[in-house]
């Protein structure tokens, strides 16, 4: 990775598979992780709409929790140094654009948000809020952005939602938590203006500092910095 610190974790928020979740798509895609597993960093994955919920766990044996907290839905928490991370699982169908939720994750993440008060919480799901903040959000988002957003905003250890699915970097922010749109690491969408990369994020319990490394070193995104906020707790 060229950097001299590890990171205390990598998170690939969705979309793992290329089109429809074929089991060598997660054949493929465990080989390009193996490098990371290898040096001892955790790797922690959500999925999306192009991956395929049953094929990932068959394939992926050993990333599945032996007691899944909801049935049928990939979560976890994983609680670092300064801040907690609460990882969704928002697949609604395979192919499907649009994301859900559904009743029984959001009152998981409820109890698990009213369990790990004490840190910043910052929630990771594939799909993009549909919420006036993003003033020309994609409709293939995330369809029950509205109701988690009423319960994130009142627990305010909830500091930042992370999303994928735009294959865009863009930051923005709903009822004061902050949205951070990371873009896709190895599928352009459109050529003129988005690239491949990734983000490292250096977070504290006041706020985040996120910058954008690129694949493509002359692109406009490549180091560029964007330094977050909290709101008050
Ligand atoms: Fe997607």
């Amino acid at each position: 990775m060229g950097q001299e610190r590890h990171p205390a974790a990598v998170i690939i928020n969705g979309d793992l598979a290329l089109n429809d979740g074929q089991a060598g798509d997660y054949e493929h895609f465990a080989k390009l992780i193996a490098p990371l597993r290898d040096a001892d960093i955790p790797v922690h994955l959500t999925l999306g709409n192009h991956d395929n919920r049953d094929v990932f766990y068959k394939v992926m044996k050993l990333g599945r929790p032996a007691e899944p907290p909801v049935v049928s839905k990939h979560l976890s928490v994983i609680p670092l140094a300064k801040v907690n991370l609460f990882l969704l699982d928002s697949l609604k169908g395979t192919n499907v654009a649009q994301g859900l939720l559904g009743n029984e994750q959001l009152a998981w993440l409820g109890r698990m948000l009213d369990k790990h008060p004490e840190k910043p919480a910052l929630i990771f799901a594939h799909h993009n809020p549909r919420l006036a903040g993003d003033e020309k959000y994609f409709d293939g988002g995330l369809e029950d952005s509205n109701p988690l957003w009423d319960f994130l905003e009142t627990r305010t250890q909830v500091k930042a939602y992370v999303h994928g699915h735009i294959h865009d970097r863009r930051y923005y922010r709903h009822r004061d938590i902050h949205i951070i749109d990371t873009p896709a690491t190895s599928f352009v969408l459109r050529n003129a203006e988005t690239t491949t990369g990734w983000t490292m994020a250096q977070l504290s319990d006041r706020g985040g500092e996120f910058t954008t490394l690129t694949h493509l070193k002359q692109h406009a995104w490549s180091g560029a910095v964007r330094k977050l906020m909290w709101r008050p707790a």
